[in-house]
């Protein structure tokens, strides 16, 4: 028996709880600013979170046309509708319903992202994920898998755990791999009364997403609507008991506790890195 088994469980409380801000981006994209905002600039090292969700065509349609990206992951996320995405390399795919594409723009990548419908309900989320200094110019890459390769862990409660990245208590392990922070992110989808129980490192940021339903963590008072992030305190184990049937990501990583520089799509270390991702991106050294 590991030493973990005799030692009680530190559960995560809740630090803050925090709803977005209405946002737009792209060509006139509505979505709702989670993380990146004046109150929530980032949690190390997670630098933005936008949720979008509209049935309404001209929430969405103009899309992301082509921009650049440098120093982080982008990780697109969807729950509804189709998106295309294409780039300065030549790659280009659908990102469909339950896919998700986990991309590393390193050094440089000029891509757009724009919904493949025109009507309808597109829903999804975009997070971006920081690289360590070290990491911030690897070459450009992609972790895309459709809905079909995700990893889904399915409860005789009715429960079921989509897992991107990270491992469940249960051992189910999502097919993206990032050596740098080791994130967790999980689609949780729990019945009424049911528990989400899911160990983590002790120091590592985490946050509940609540998609749908409502749900309260062990140890904590408040309870977690709809709409609403929990950002976590440090502790080794989640706990969260849905209130009622509901839907919530749970991601985790490392902090990177490194500074950070941002300049619009380019996120580096220091102002002059930044600057000299502007230059780049002006001389075509992105293409
Ligand atoms: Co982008």
């Amino acid at each position: 028996m590991s030493q973990s088994q005799h030692t009680p469980p530190t559960y995560r409380n809740i630090r803050t709880l925090s709803r977005g801000l209405p946002a737009t981006d792209g060509d006139g994209v509505k979505l709702t600013r989670i993380i990146g905002t004046p109150t929530l600039d980032m949690l190390d090292p997670f630098l933005l979170l936008d949720v979008f969700e509209s049935d309404q065509p001209q929430d969405y349609i103009g899309g992301f046309p082509t921009h650049p990206h440098r120093g982080f992951e982008t990780v697109t996320y969807l729950l509804a509708g189709n998106m295309r995405h294409k780039d300065s390399a030549g790659n280009e795919g659908v990102i469909t319903p339950g896919g998700v594409q986990w991309m590393t723009a390193g050094r440089g990548i000029e891509h757009s992202e724009m919904p493949e419908q025109v009507e309808g309900l597109m829903k999804g989320f975009q997070l971006w994920v920081n690289l360590p200094s070290h990491a911030k110019m690897v070459s450009p890459s992609y972790q895309e898998f459709p809905p079909e390769q995700v990893a889904v862990e399915q409860h005789e409660s009715g429960s079921s755990i989509r897992v991107i990245s990270g491992t469940t208590n249960n051992g189910t392990t999502g097919p993206v791999v990032n050596e740098f922070v080791r994130p967790n992110y999980m689609d949780v989808q729990l019945v009424a009364g049911d528990v989400f129980e899911q160990r983590l490192q002790h120091t590592d940021n985490a946050f509940i997403y609540m998609v749908a339903g409502q749900g309260q963590l062990e140890g904590s008072e408040p309870m977690i609507e709809e709409g609403m992030l929990a950002v976590l305190s440090a502790g080794d184990t989640v706990r969260m008991k849905a209130q009622s049937n509901s839907r919530f990501l749970f991601i985790s990583g490392a902090p990177l506790n490194e500074p950070v520089a941002r300049g619009g799509p380019f996120v580096m270390n220091t102002k002059a890195e930044v600057l000299q991702a502007f230059a780049d991106y002006q001389n075509g050294q992105f293409l």
